[in-house]
């Protein structure tokens, strides 16, 4: 079969989902796929190829087929233990790196960790310590592999715990970050398949309105924050940001909302 062929075939796939499995398949990137149209796909290719485009059909996301996602720049393992790190953590991310302004010597907190998306590329940009958090113990170990893939593994530290459950009361952070499910019943109900299917509901689901972790993480937060410190949270729709802001402001924090590209409301950024 030759690489035409795939491309213009008939699987119900997107042409984007078609020419991702034979970058993954064949080896070669998108621009030497197109570049190679009439090459002749070679049997072992083939076989893996069949296979990626039967997951992707069954609606397996195509980062748990390739095993890798792509974040702020790096690439990231990823597995079904943990979320594939999304776009819009990016904003996150940008809001941490300006809120920091070039400090050293911090101590950050990635809480719900995941694939460690958020706290490997803390650690590279800035070069403070960062401690990575997750309930999951597959998560943590997926975390600590890319810390150590982007080069940052000596920066970091990680924790399998219960939010801070497994901290000593005394271990404050100078910035905490925190992309912990947020997905309400709601919209669980309506999510595609691709994303409940596939991905954990221990990384999506945040119960009826979403914030039940949330409400945990903030009535244990007392004491974990520097006096002077940073927060920012990644948040979900409907009245999430407007319920935690008000939280959040009770324990004396200043908090700005700040929106993503479609104009919803997605982290909130605040100031001890
Ligand atoms: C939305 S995912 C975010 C993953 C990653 N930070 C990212 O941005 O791609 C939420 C993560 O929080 C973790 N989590 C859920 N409940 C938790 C808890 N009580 N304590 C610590 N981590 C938790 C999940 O296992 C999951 O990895």
């Amino acid at each position: 079969m030759k690489i035409r062929q795939v491309i213009t075939g008939q699987t119900g796939l997107s042409r984007t989902d078609r020419v991702a499995a034979l970058c993954y398949a064949c080896n070669l990137t998108t621009e030497q796929v197109y570049s190679n149209l009439d090459a002749q796909i070679d049997d072992g290719d083939l076989a893996v190829l069949e296979a990626c485009l039967k997951d992707r059909m069954s609606g397996k996301p195509l980062a748990y087929i390739t095993g890798k996602r792509e974040f702020f720049s790096e690439t990231f393992m990823v597995n079904e233990s943990v979320l594939i790190p999304r776009p819009e953590t990016e904003i996150l991310i940008e809001e941490a790196l300006r809120q920091l302004n070039g400090r050293k010597g911090c101590a950050i907190l990635d809480m719900g960790c995941g694939s460690g998306a958020i706290g490997a590329i803390m650690a590279k940009e800035t070069g403070n310590r960062v401690t990575c958090v997750d309930i999951s113990y597959e998560a943590v170990g997926v975390a600590r592999k890319n810390a150590e893939a982007v080069g940052v593994g000596s920066l970091m530290e990680f924790v399998c715990s219960d939010l801070f459950e497994a901290f000593k009361p005394d271990i404050r952070f100078d910035m905490i970050l925190a992309n912990l499910p947020y997905v309400t019943h709601e919209e669980w109900k309506s999510l595609m398949t691709d994303v409940r299917d596939f991905e954990p509901r221990l990384a999506l689901y945040g119960g009826e309105d979403g914030l039940d972790v949330y409400r945990r993480l903030t009535a244990s937060m007392p004491g974990r924050l520097v006096p002077g410190g940073d927060i920012l949270l990644e948040i979900g729709s409907g009245r999430q940001a407007e319920e935690l802001k008000a939280v959040l402001e009770k324990t004396g924090l200043s908090i700005r909302v700040i929106n993503d590209y479609a104009m919803r409301e997605r982290v909130l950024a605040g100031h001890g």
